[in-house]
């Protein structure tokens, strides 16, 4: 089977990684991949959101499955690109069409979404440049905080929580008519603040059965103590401790089972993965945000924690066949901490030399990259986040101990990690 993984960070190392140890024979190809990747198969130096320059590689190099990573080419409707080329139509593809990925690609079209199907989420009202001075008017007389999101895909950084009245009103302007976020913030949906604790949920679906995978939760912010900027992430753990039976079961009548089930009933022939972001208040599960596609660095911890063999997964899933799959999951817990270059998410420097790469993994710890390269004889940095060091043991500070212990091995210039992941569990 020749497959075809879309994106280059530690997600898609992941994902190389676990279908290396399939017992189904697989060639990897990745789009553009990075030094991680490349222990698995074969780079190809074609962008992520160069839709056309991988359906041209799916016909060159005989893809008959393709993985896509990020959300990006998902909303630019690379399922509904490969489907239309008669050359490509038989491939099967893990992530939506791009009708369904506007969940994530227009918070607009997911709010809508959620209220018709009467999936517990914040309040919300959307306004656009014509209902502007309505948009200010809402604003005052909103309670406090409030939440204020551009509607197009802005990077994980369109989201903005105001204390104040002032500042939101500014933000909303900015938005709105400076273009603060592009095209993005054409559209601003102005959201009640939930109050609690956030998880993600991670579904497959072949449209109508669906698989839960383990449960996980990310650090966002830069800083210890969940403190500074947001960021793609600073590290994972799974499972979540606070997230018990009772909450779950909540999550998943309230929320999964209806969502998928609205799937069905709107026609998104939505085969792929689905990330809920929810939230816990007050007991009760609701509904942050959807993802179309697996969370990084969610997903560092959550594929070495099943045991499953993922091509069977995929491969059953394209036969509409998924109910007849049993999820394993492996009874420890994960952590992974991820090594960041300085500065990150604000400026920061890319092209150092990554030392100690081979040395860092062993049984219990892996380290995937997330954002370097392989150049000559050398691993070079090329991003925000350049590593993830995830391990394995029978506590979730025993995984954070051992992922610790593994990073004295790797040095690069100027690289910063959060040392406190996992610290509410301790
Ligand atoms: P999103 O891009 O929708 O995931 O939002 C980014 C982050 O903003 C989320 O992970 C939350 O931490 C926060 N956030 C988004 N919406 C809300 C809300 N209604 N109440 C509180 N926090 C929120
Ligand atoms: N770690 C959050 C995300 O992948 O969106």
């Amino acid at each position: 089977m020749q497959i075809l993984i879309i994106g280059s960070g530690g997600r898609e190392h992941t994902l190389c990684w676990k279908l290396a140890q399939s017992s189904y024979n697989n060639q990897l190809y990745i789009t553009p991949g990075n030094a991680g990747t490349a222990q698995f198969g074969t780079n190809l130096p074609i962008a992520a959101n160069d839709v056309n320059g991988i359906v041209a590689a799916c016909i060159t190099h005989h893809i008959t499955m393709v993985v896509v990573g990020p959300e990006e080419p998902l909303v630019l409707g690379i399922v509904d690109l490969l489907a239309a080329n008669e050359l490509t139509t038989h491939i099967q593809v893990i992530g939506p069409p791009k009708f369904a990925a506007q969940l994530e690609g227009s918070k607009s079209f997911a709010k809508a979404f959620m209220h018709k199907h009467n999936i517990p989420t914040a309040a919300y009202k959307e306004f656009s440049k014509t209902t502007f001075d309505e948009g200010m008017d809402y604003i005052k007389n909103h309670t406090l905080p409030i939440v204020l999101k551009a509607d197009g895909l802005a990077g994980g950084k369109g989201v903005i929580i105001c204390g104040t009245h002032i500042e939101a009103m500014a933000e909303f302007e900015m938005m709105i008519m400076y273009s603060k976020f592009g095209d993005a913030g054409n559209k601003v949906v102005i959201e009640q603040f939930l109050d609690g604790q956030e998880f993600s949920v991670f579904a497959i679906t072949d449209g109508k059965h669906y698989k839960i995978l383990p449960i996980a939760k990310d650090y966002k912010k830069i800083g210890i103590g969940d403190t500074g900027l947001n960021t793609g992430g600073m590290g994972a753990v799974s499972p979540v401790p606070f997230v018990t039976d009772a909450l779950y079961s909540k999550a998943l009548q309230q929320i999964i089972i209806p969502t998928i089930k609205a799937f069905e009933a709107e026609n998104m022939e939505y085969k792929g993965f689905v990330f809920f972001g929810l939230i816990d208040v007050n007991g009760e599960p609701m509904v942050i945000e959807y993802n179309c596609r697996l969370g990084d660095p969610e997903t560092e911890v959550v594929l070495p924690r099943l045991n499953n063999d993922l091509l069977e997964i995929f491969i059953k899933l394209g036969e509409g066949n998924l109910d007849t799959v049993t999820i394993e999951t492996a009874s420890e817990y994960a952590a992974t901490i991820v090594v960041a270059s300085g500065g990150y998410p604000s400026y920061y420097n890319v092209g150092y030399t990554v030392k100690g790469l081979t040395t860092a993994n062993d049984e219990a710890t892996t380290v995937f990259v997330s954002g370097a390269v392989q150049e000559g004889d050398n691993v070079v940095t090329t991003s925000g986040r350049v590593l993830a060091i995830t391990s394995l043991a029978s506590t979730i500070t025993g995984a954070v101990t051992k992922s610790k212990a593994a990073l004295h091995n790797v040095s690069f210039e100027e690289m910063y990690y959060r040392t406190d992941i996992g610290y509410e569990f301790e």
